[in-house]
């Protein structure tokens, strides 16, 4: 499958810290990937320098098969859309006239702008002044400002870190129909849930270094210790080792008709970081 981005011994110094150190990855075209990490571990700076907005010390990163040293032209622009927490949006005008400009701006019909209003759920909200905005329905106009002119691969920064879970599942909801698309997106997030139900795959950061690359079920089947967890009538919980050792209490359980429900005791993504790195998530 085709490469949309290649990063080989990527690496980034600010001063005298390091910030990011011998990364490689490649993102195919169509999944969704996700840059997992805590907070300094080198997620934005990441996306900033395979946007053209920031260089490597050094190292190769490609998109669209094009150095990202030569990436800032109007035509790599158009092929992309980037979400950060680094505003833009004009303060004083509302939703709609915000995103009206962008339209005139990439030459989009705006058309469109009903589509992206309703996908990030601001369609009843378009005549507010953004300065009037709460955190998470800015962050949504972004988003929907970011989607305008359809970009072929999404560069998204923590796209849900200021939403409450009800937005956050409504835009969730609307990447992974623009997945299924056919955009291929970058995510950065701490949000291991997140990243869980939309990536395809995952690379977990810490402290500038990729730690662990694979699919969010090939990790947590290689992380699960085989043990299973038994809900019981009464309201108790009980984790019993799998194989034939817990096999007899299963059983006993299960013919005194004491259980609940059966669960194997799969690790979250979240504990898989703990147990690479020693450090939570956040
Ligand atoms: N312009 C800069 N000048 C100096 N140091 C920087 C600069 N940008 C980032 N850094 C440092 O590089 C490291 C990685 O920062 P980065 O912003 O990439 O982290 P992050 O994973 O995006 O964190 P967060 O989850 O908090 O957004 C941090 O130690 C940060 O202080
Ligand atoms: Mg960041």
């Amino acid at each position: 499958m085709e490469n949309i981005i290649e990063v080989k011994n990527l690496a980034k110094v600010f001063g005298n810290q390091s910030a990011l150190e011998d990364v490689n990855f490649q993102v195919k075209k169509g999944e969704t990937f996700g840059f997992l990490g805590p907070s300094g571990s080198g997620k934005t700076t990441t996306i900033k320098i395979l946007t053209g907005q920031l260089l490597q010390t050094s190292g190769d990163a490609e998109v669209f098969g094009v150095k990202n040293t030569a990436l800032n032209t109007a035509a790599y622009r158009k092929r992309i859309g980037v979400l950060s927490d680094n505003s833009g949006l004009y303060q004083r005008l509302s939703i709609e006239e915000n995103l009206k400009l962008y339209c005139d701006l990439y030459d989009v019909p705006r058309k469109r702008m009903e589509e992206v209003l309703d996908l990030v759920n601001l369609s009843g909200e378009r005549k507010k002044v953004v300065s009037k905005l709460s955190k998470g329905m800015t962050q949504r106009v972004l988003l929907a400002r970011t989607l305008l002119h359809e970009p072929d691969l999404l560069f998204l920064d923590e796209p849900t870190s200021a939403l409450d879970p009800a937005n956050s599942k409504q835009i969730h909801d609307g990447l992974r129909l623009l997945n299924e698309k056919g955009t291929t997106i970058f995510l950065t997030t701490h949000d291991m849930s997140e990243a869980e139900t939309l990536c395809n795959r995952v690379a977990f950061l810490n402290k500038g270094k990729i730690q662990l690359l694979d699919e969010p079920k090939t990790l947590r089947r290689q992380f699960a210790d085989g043990s299973v967890r038994l809900e019981l009538k009464n309201g108790q919980i009980i984790s019993l080792p799998g194989g034939a050792e817990g096999a007899d209490e299963v059983y006993k359980y299960m013919s005194n008709n004491e259980i609940v429900s059966i669960h194997s005791n799969e690790p979250t993504l979240g504990d898989i970081f703990v147990e690479i790195t020693g450090r939570e998530l956040v």
